[in-house]
C-alpha cells in the first residue's frame, strides 16, 4: 500500500468515527462501522465483552495484541472542521477515533506483512467511564492465549511522532471511597445528650492523613484526598450524620492493598472514642500501569530503529492519569505509550471540546503498530529457535 493511499484511508476512517462518536457502553454504530471494516480485511472477528476482537493467523509462532478504545466523551464538539460531531453533547475529545483508525491501518499492513504466528485486534468499550471496557473484555476471554499486548494514546503535548513511555509504573491506580459518619441528633446547646458527627469527621479527615505521613513508606507515592464532606442542617442542631467522598492515588499494588484497611482502622478508633459509628465503602477503580520491562524495551527499540534516538522520550517520573488498558497488563506482558500527535504552537488539552490532532500521525502510527508487532513475533520465532 502506498504512503498517500494509507494516510487517506486512516482519514476517510478516522473522519467517519469522529462525525458520529458514542459514549461508553454505548458503542453500538461504532462496533458495527469497526466489525464491517475488519470483516472486509478478511479477518475472523467476534464479539467479547461489548468490544470486538478480530484476529491474524499465519503459520505458527507467538500471539500479539493490538488494542483500541472505542469510546467518546459527553462534551458538544466545538471544532469547526467538516468530520465535526454529529451527535450534540458527543465528541471524540480523546481521539479513540485516531486509535481505531491506526489500529485498523496496522491490521491492513500486517495482512500484506510476511510472519509466523497470531496478530489479535482488540476494540474496546468505554476507557473513559469506570469500571471501563477492558476487565469485561478480559472476562469473556480477549486475552486467551495471547503472548504479550501493546496499545497507544495519542498525545497533544509531545512533540509531533514521537513516543514517550516508561519501564513500570507509568500511571496511577484510582479508587474511590464513601464514609459516613453516624451519631446522634441533638441540640446544639446539649452536646452531652448528642454525638456530634461533624466533630468525629473533622478529626476523621486529619487523622486519615496520619495514612499518607506515618503509616505507609515517605518513598512510595499515596495520595488520599477527601473531596467532599456534608453534614448538619441548621446553626443550633448538632449533626447525627456526615458523608465525606474521596479518592485515593497509588502506584505500588501491595500499598494500594493496604489502604482500606487502614483507613478502617483510623475510622474505627477516631469513631469509637466520639461513641459514634461509621461505614467505609471503597471501591477499586482501574489498578495502577505497570509496563513490562522487555515489552517497553521492543517498543523503544523499534521507534529509534525506525525514528531515530531523539523520537523516544523516557518519563522520568510516572503520571497522576489512569488507564484501564492495566488491566491487561495485570494479566499478560506488554506495553503502553503515548504517541505526539499535535504539530505547530500549544497543543489542546484530551477532553477538550476542541481537542483535535493532526491527521499525519494516523500512517505514522499504523506502521509503528505494524512494526511492533512482526518484532514481537521475529523475537519470539528467534526465542523458539534458541
Ligand atoms: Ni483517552
Amino acid at each position: 500500500m502506498t504512503e498517500d493511499g494509507l494516510f487517506k484511508d486512516l482519514q476517510e476512517i478516522r473522519r467517519d468515527l469522529h462525525s458520529r462518536p458514542e459514549l461508553g457502553f454505548q458503542e453500538v454504530k461504532t462496533r458495527a462501522y469497526i466489525e464491517e471494516k475488519l470483516r472486509g480485511l478478511q479477518l475472523e472477528v467476534r464479539e467479547a465483552g461489548g468490544g470486538l476482537v478480530a484476529s491474524l493467523k499465519k503459520g505458527r509462532g507467538k500471539t500479539v495484541a493490538l488494542r483500541a478504545d472505542m469510546d467518546a466523551l459527553p462534551l458538544q464538539d466545538e471544532k469547526d472542521v467538516p468530520y465535526a460531531s454529529k451527535n450534540p453533547g458527543v465528541c471524540h475529545a480523546c481521539g479513540h477515533d485516531g486509535h481505531m483508525a491506526m489500529v485498523l491501518g496496522a491490521a491492513n499492513l500486517l495482512r500484506e506483512a510476511d510472519f509466523a504466528g497470531e496478530v489479535r485486534f482488540l476494540f474496546q468499550p468505554a476507557e473513559e467511564l469506570p469500571p471501563g471496557g477492558a476487565q469485561a473484555m478480559r472476562k469473556a476471554g480477549a486475552l486467551g492465549g495471547v503472548d504479550a499486548i501493546f496499545g497507544l494514546h495519542l498525545d497533544p503535548f509531545i512533540p509531533f511522532g514521537s513516543i514517550t513511555l516508561r519501564e513500570g509504573p507509568m500511571m496511577a491506580a484510582a479508587d474511590r471511597f464513601e464514609i459516613h459518619i453516624k451519631g446522634k441528633t441533638g441540640h446544639g446547646a446539649i452536646p452531652h445528650r448528642a454525638v456530634d458527627a461533624v466533630v468525629a469527621a473533622s478529626e476523621a479527615v486529619g487523622a486519615l492523613q496520619a495514612l499518607v505521613s506515618r503509616f505507609t513508606s515517605p518513598l512510595e507515592p499515596l495520595v488520599l484526598t477527601i473531596g467532599k464532606i456534608q453534614g448538619g442542617t441548621a446553626f443550633n442542631i448538632i449533626a447525627g450524620e456526615v458523608e465525606m467522598i474521596g479518592s485515593v492515588r497509588t502506584f505500588n499494588p501491595g500499598l494500594r492493598d493496604e489502604v482500606p484497611a487502614l483507613m478502617e482502622r483510623v475510622l474505627k478508633g477516631v469513631t469509637a472514642a466520639h461513641g459514634a459509628a461509621y461505614t467505609l465503602q471503597y471501591t477499586r477503580g482501574y489498578p495502577p500501569l505497570i509496563n513490562h520491562p522487555e515489552e517497553a524495551r521492543l517498543v523503544r527499540d523499534t521507534v529509534e530503529t525506525r525514528w531515530g534516538a531523539g523520537a523516544v522520550q523516557i518519563l522520568e517520573k510516572p503520571l497522576m492519569g489512569s488507564e484501564d488498558f492495566a488491566y491487561y497488563l495485570e494479566e499478560i506482558p506488554g506495553c503502553f505509550f503515548f504517541l505526539g500527535s499535535y504539530r505547530g504552537g500549544e497543543g489542546i488539552s484530551w477532553h477538550n471540546p476542541r481537542f483535535d490532532f493532526d491527521e499525519e500521525v494516523l500512517p505514522r502510527g499504523a506502521r509503528l503498530l505494524e512494526k511492533i508487532a512482526l518484532e514481537y513475533l521475529e523475537k519470539g520465532r528467534e526465542r523458539g529457535r534458541g
